[in-house]
């Protein structure tokens, strides 16, 4: 039996969503900007999806942009934001996805200036760092909602607070909690969503902007202008599908994912006692545990329990065959060699507690012989 646990990487499609999709081939292939009435009947249930979605995540209709995904809506951001002011400076978070950091590092590239925050030993942002850091001159700041590696959570209401007094607006990936979390977005002026990581298709996310940016791709001025190229019609309904089954079932799902969590992390501690839970008494998301094992690489052990047939991801990057350590554990303080023992073990609402039980096996069993081997 495969047991998949890495839902923070992609999910799985509902079920429900499978079903619709040659319905909607079929039917609704017609362009949704074309003025006849086949047209139309797209553009009209495309609407729809877009004010189901503003009615549930309590936004108006107008602030929400259909994007590919998130690496689009984190490039749309930061690259359109910039455009609109004459201030040139951004402060970023060093525990960004790459589709942040590597816009960023592009645009210092292009003259912008960036700045990089601080996050303390549980990965928090440093407050006191982040007021020193604002200038005359900064036009944005983007922190992460809850980061994809370690699960941990910042508390963006009082970040939100403090650029307030600074008439700054605040920008945030809300990739790896957007429905998933108990959230309010209320004092965020810019986030991403992406599709794929609530139980949609691929290819599909949002842009929520609630100040002006100027569009990023141009062409035929479709979503108001602000993101051309004609709608991704199949991967549109398959989100609106998605965010209308998760909230239906957030107060489940959220409970389901917390259990399954707590539940992995005491049973691991309990056959492996000396690993190590990434921030484990800090604010986490449900779904996301990140663990360090003694002595055994990451690389060794994700590639060995894949042969066990339990998928996980480690931090560490691999190019060019030489793992690099996740920035993210670096910025926290752990050493290279600590990051590289590191792996991100995610739950979704299609895992059971049988499986995290086996897979607790699994790990162990794995861990166990490589650690024989290891010096
Ligand atoms: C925090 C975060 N931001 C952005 C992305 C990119 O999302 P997408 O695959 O929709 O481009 C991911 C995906 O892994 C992510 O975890």
């Amino acid at each position: 039996m495969g047991i998949y646990l890495d839902n923070a990487a992609t999910t799985p499609v509902f079920e429900e969503i499978i079903k619709e999709l040659p319905d909607w081939t079929k039917n609704l292939y017609a362009n949704p900007n074309s003025v006849h009435k086949f047209g139309q009947k797209v553009r009209n249930e495309i609407e729809k999806v877009r004010q189901d979605i503003a009615n549930i995540i309590n936004e108006p209709y107008e602030n929400i942009i259909f994007t590919s995904g998130a690496t689009e809506s984190n490039n749309a951001i930061l690259k359109g934001y910039l455009e609109t002011t004459d201030k040139d400076e951004i402060l970023v978070s060093p525990i960004e996805h790459k589709s942040v950091l590597n816009v960023a590092k592009y645009l210092a590239k292009k003259g912008k200036k960036v700045k990089f925050l601080k996050v303390d030993e549980n990965g928090n942002i440093d407050l006191d760092y982040l007021k020193k850091s604002i200038s005359k001159n900064t036009a944005l700041v983007c922190i992460m909602h809850v980061n994809n590696e370690t699960g941990v959570k910042q508390n963006l209401k009082e970040i939100s607070k403090i650029l307030k007094n600074y008439e700054i607006p605040l920008f945030s990936d809300t990739v790896q909690s957007f429905i998933k979390e108990e959230t309010n977005f209320e004092d965020v002026d810019f986030y991403s969503v992406s599709g794929h990581k609530i139980n949609s298709i691929k290819g599909i996310g949002l842009l929520i902007k609630k100040k002006e940016i100027s569009p990023l791709i141009h062409g035929g001025g479709q979503e108001d202008g602000y993101r051309s190229g004609t709608q991704n019609t199949l991967g549109i309904l398959a989100l609106g599908k998605a965010v209308e089954i998760w909230n239906k079932n957030k107060d489940e799902y959220r409970k389901k994912l917390k259990q399954l969590k707590n539940t992995f992390e005491n049973k691991i501690k309990e056959e492996i006692p000396d690993v190590k839970i990434v921030s484990e008494n800090t604010e986490r998301c449900s779904n996301i545990s990140c663990v360090i094992f003694p002595k055994v690489d990451a690389q060794s052990l994700v590639i060995a329990l894949g042969r066990q047939e339990v998928y996980v991801s480690s931090g560490s990057a691999c190019s060019s065959g030489t793992p690099t350590p996740s920035h993210v554990l670096l910025s926290y303080g752990y050493s290279e060699e600590e990051a590289l023992r590191a792996i991100r073990v995610s739950f979704g609402i299609f895992n059971c507690l049988e499986e995290v039980d086996e897979a607790v096996l699994r790990i162990k069993s794995v861990f166990e012989k490589l650690y024989k081997f290891s010096f």
